[in-house]
């Protein structure tokens, strides 16, 4: 039995033990809490490559093996058998729902999706072309203007609340960013309709006529929010445990989340890869596009491709592509050039060493844009979808955050590279 310790000895030679922990499955953590007390050093991990930041019982991640689960469960399996609104329970509750508790759980979802008439003035002050990205975080930002009486974080039944709110209103901030952006009135939710196809009337509908929806288009946006409902300690669900972890109102915490996902390195890389595919144009470019990511001096990069932790394929963008030639044909799509220069883009990447070498594999982003595109849904509105389906992972983690009595606020330390002491100078001598 291999002893659960790690010795550490300073080059002056004092040793620290460092205990080992170990989880259900993947890899064990050393712990360092010790470290700076014992040996007064810090560890030095940019970007976090190597640091677990907190225990988690939701969602496990294995790069090399491809392999994403949801509370123990194959994220291919729920793609398969479940929807979003039950992969919703069980992210928030550990457990698969029954009967009962699923048709609660969506009827609650049903019955908080109205906003407080009040936040829809605030879509009045934004310019007509804002990025829909802004107008979610500012919007859900003043849920905590809203919510801040009924906020007790050590309160069962407001954190249930929460994730009640954030889960069904979401989707009606976003509609509401898109009717702007389009200059069409706002739609509002009806509850007799389920998650997605509340969020297909309220972006489609007008009230000129009559809108049917689509249950090719339902369906495929259901199983793109099952996808990108969690993954572990991903940049914005990080960003909403920080935020978190200062005891800060938690509508502002998944308003943080909502920023931090928008970056193109991250979330927003779903609409950078549409962009990018329409800048590469013709399968006749793609060969000059990918010397361009592969050049050191050029900052062009695939965007879609790469992952900080899958070094194999991304088992959603597998699901994905899957589903992408599924909608593009029960759409019957005949602009689908852009769908098969994505496809021939990702051919000749995975023939290339450079790709091979790194690790690179098409991410989540990839094909995830050809969908919402074949909807209809404009480029702009792809990473608020993808911060749809993210919703209840932040929510989850926030929970689970809060929820835990030996709970720390996160504030880590640094390495200073900065002026050492020095006295300050009058102007005259400067
Ligand atoms: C998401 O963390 C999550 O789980 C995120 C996410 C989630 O569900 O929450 O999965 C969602 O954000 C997916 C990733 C979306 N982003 C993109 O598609 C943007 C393009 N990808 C890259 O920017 C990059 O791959 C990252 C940001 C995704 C990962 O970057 P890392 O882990 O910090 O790796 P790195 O930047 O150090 O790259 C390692 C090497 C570098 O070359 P060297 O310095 O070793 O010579 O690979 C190269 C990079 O230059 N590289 C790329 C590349 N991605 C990495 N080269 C060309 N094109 C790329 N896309």
């Amino acid at each position: 039995m291999t002893e659960d310790v790690y010795r550490l000895k300073s080059p002056e030679g004092v040793e620290t033990e460092l205990p080992v922990r170990k989880g259900t499955v993947g890899p064990d953590v050393v712990d360092i809490a010790r470290l700076y007390r014992d040996q007064r050093v810090f560890t030095y991990d940019p970007g976090f490559v190597s640091t677990g930041s907190c225990e988690s019982d939701i969602t496990y991640i294995d790069g090399e093996e491809g392999i994403l689960m949801y509370r123990g469960y194959p994220v291919e399996q729920l793609a398969a058998n479940s929807s979003f609104i039950e992969v919703s329970y069980l992210l928030l509750n550990g457990e698969l729902p029954t009967e009962q508790q699923l048709s609660e759980f969506d009827n609650t979802i049903r019955m908080h999706t109205m906003l407080n008439d009040g936040m829809l003035s605030f879509f009045k002050g934004f310019r007509y072309n804002a990025h829909p990205m802004a107008m979610l975080s500012a919007v859900v930002g003043s849920m905590s203007a809203y919510y801040h009486e009924e906020m007790d974080s050590s309160n069962p039944l407001h954190r249930d609340i929460f994730a009640h709110r954030i889960l069904a209103k979401l989707p009606t901030i976003a509609a509401a960013a898109y009717k702007l952006n389009s200059g069409q009135p706002f739609i509002y939710p009806r509850n007799d309709l389920n998650f997605t196809e509340n969020l297909l009337h309220m972006l489609f509908a007008v009230p000129a006529e009559p809108y049917e929806i689509d249950p090719v288009a339902a369906e495929a946006l259901d199983l793109l929010f099952i996808l990108h409902a969690d993954h572990e300690q991903n940049c914005s669900t990080s960003t909403v445990r920080m935020a978190g972890s200062s005891g800060a109102n938690p509508y502002s915490a998944i308003a943080a989340g909502i920023s931090a996902l928008w970056g193109p390195a991250h979330g927003g890389a779903n609409e950078a890869v549409l962009n990018m595919l329409e800048e590469i144009g013709d399968v006749s470019q793609i060969g000059k596009y990918v010397e361009k990511a592969k050049d050191k001096n050029d900052a062009f990069r695939l965007m879609g491709f790469g992952h900080r932790v899958y070094k194999n394929f991304d088992p959603r963008a597998t699901i994905i592509r899957e589903m992408a030639h599924k909608v593009l044909k029960q759409l019957d799509r005949k602009d689908t050039p852009m769908f098969d220069l994505a496809l021939e883009l990702e051919q000749v990447a995975l023939q290339d060493d450079y790709f091979v070498e790194k690790n690179l594999y098409p991410n989540v982003d990839f094909y995830s844009g050809i969908i919402y595109r074949a909807l209809g849904i404009p480029t702009s509105m792809f990473t608020v979808m993808f911060a749809l389906g993210r919703s209840v992972g932040w929510t989850a983690h926030w929970r689970e955050m809060i929820s835990d009595p030996s709970g720390k606020i996160a504030r880590p330390r640094q390495l200073y590279t900065g002026p050492v002491a020095r006295d300050y100078t009058a102007i005259e001598e400067r």
